[in-house]
């Protein structure tokens, strides 16, 4: 009797310093306070798939703009209030991130079978990985523990996420600011494997590349005259939509890569990867090796993960997503 309270008490307080475990993130963090969770999850990206194909690569980039602002903490989820100014507005941001609802939706459901337990950002954490799963990508095991920010970055996310029009080299030196080497840039550009494009993203490729009156030289010409006729040179197309990976849009693999060897990159800065002969070898064994770019691509979404994480007693597990706690 009196050996297995003691086997009890043991197990709470295993349970409980993975909970506390200063700094630390872990893969047991919620296994107590909430068992379900990974499967709450799972449920609601493949929900929301089902509805909308394209949500999946929207979580997935919500996740990376999360990340490279503030570091991991949720502070892309949270609204412009009176006296609040969040993320939402930022240039790369406004009118393009999506998926708010979504992880709005599966934070409900957490709340409902363990109330004030799991942060947002482990939610969309979480997300994203569901989401590179369910399109038939790799999977990889997430680290927990990660806490809600109580502030958010409009200044920082207007400079330090990249722009499509940046050189490779600005991208890469962007990436090394969060500790991320130009390996991480090659292997998570490949998340554009799966989603959608504005035209104004790539337009300056098509017409009147640089002052040249033509093309991008490095874009394919059968490529170019389709993206023209999807993007006609009209400010009223900038909005269209096109594939990133117009081979497999909606699947996770490594087409993206044969693309880039192909000049069928859509952006210009998907296509500079093949500019430099580093990361064009790189593109290179991705374009030939699916399982190498899978085992990188995993080692770069948990670096990515892992970014400015506020852990212990620091920060706060949000009620709402969008609001900090009152
Ligand atoms: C390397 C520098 C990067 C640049 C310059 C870049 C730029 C862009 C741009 C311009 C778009 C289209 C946005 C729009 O039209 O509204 C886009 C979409 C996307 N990006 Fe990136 N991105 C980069 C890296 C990443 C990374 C690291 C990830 C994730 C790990 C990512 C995931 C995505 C996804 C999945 C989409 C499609 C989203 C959707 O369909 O809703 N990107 N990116
Ligand atoms: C379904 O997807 C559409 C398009 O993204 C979205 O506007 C709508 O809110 C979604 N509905 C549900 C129930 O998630
Ligand atoms: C690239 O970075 C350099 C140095 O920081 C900067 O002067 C330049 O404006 C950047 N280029 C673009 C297109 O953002």
């Amino acid at each position: 009797m009196n050996h297995q309270k003691n086997m009890i008490s043991l197990i709470f307080l295993v349970f409980l310093s993975l909970h506390l475990a200063n700094g630390q993130l872990n893969y047991y963090y919620y296994y107590a306070s909430c068992p379900n969770l990974q499967m709450i999850v799972k449920y609601g990206v493949w929900a929301a798939m089902k509805n909308d194909t394209r949500i999946a690569a929207s979580l997935l980039r919500l996740h990376f703009h999360d990340c490279f602002v503030n570091g991991c903490d949720g502070s892309v989820l949270l609204d412009d209030t009176k006296t609040f100014t969040g993320e939402k507005n930022a240039g790369p941001n406004r009118n393009s991130v999506r998926g708010f609802e979504v992880i709005d939706n599966i934070k409900a459901d957490v709340e409902r079978a363990c109330p004030f337990t799991v942060s947002c950002v482990d939610i969309l954490t979480l997300a994203a990985r569901e989401a590179v799963v369910l399109s038939g990508g790799p999977n990889w095991p997430v680290t927990l523990g990660r806490r809600d920010g109580l502030t958010a970055n409009l200044k920082a996310a207007n400079t330090n996420l990249p722009a499509p029009f940046e050189p490779l080299a600005n991208i890469t030196a962007k990436f090394a600011a969060v500790g991320l080497d130009s390996r991480d840039v090659v292997a998570l550009s490949g998340a554009h494997t799966i989603g959608l494009a504005q035209c104004f993203t790539f337009k300056n490729r098509l017409f009147d590349f640089r002052g040249t009156g033509q093309p991008d030289p490095n874009l394919d010409s059968s490529l170019a005259s389709s993206l023209k006729t999807a993007c006609p040179n009209v400010d009223k197309s900038n909005t269209n939509l096109n594939s990133l990976d117009m081979v497999t849009t909606y699947g996770f693999d490594n087409a993206y890569y044969k693309n880039l060897v192909n000049n069928a990159g859509l952006l210009e800065s998907d296509q500079a990867l093949m500019s430099d002969p580093k990361t064009a070898s790189m593109v290179k064994d991705y374009s030939t090796y699916p399982y190498l770019f899978y085992r990188d691509f995993s080692t770069s979404m948990t670096k990515l993960g892992n970014i400015g994480v506020i852990t212990g007693l620091n920060g706060e597990i949000r009620k709402k997503c969008g609001e900090i706690n009152h």
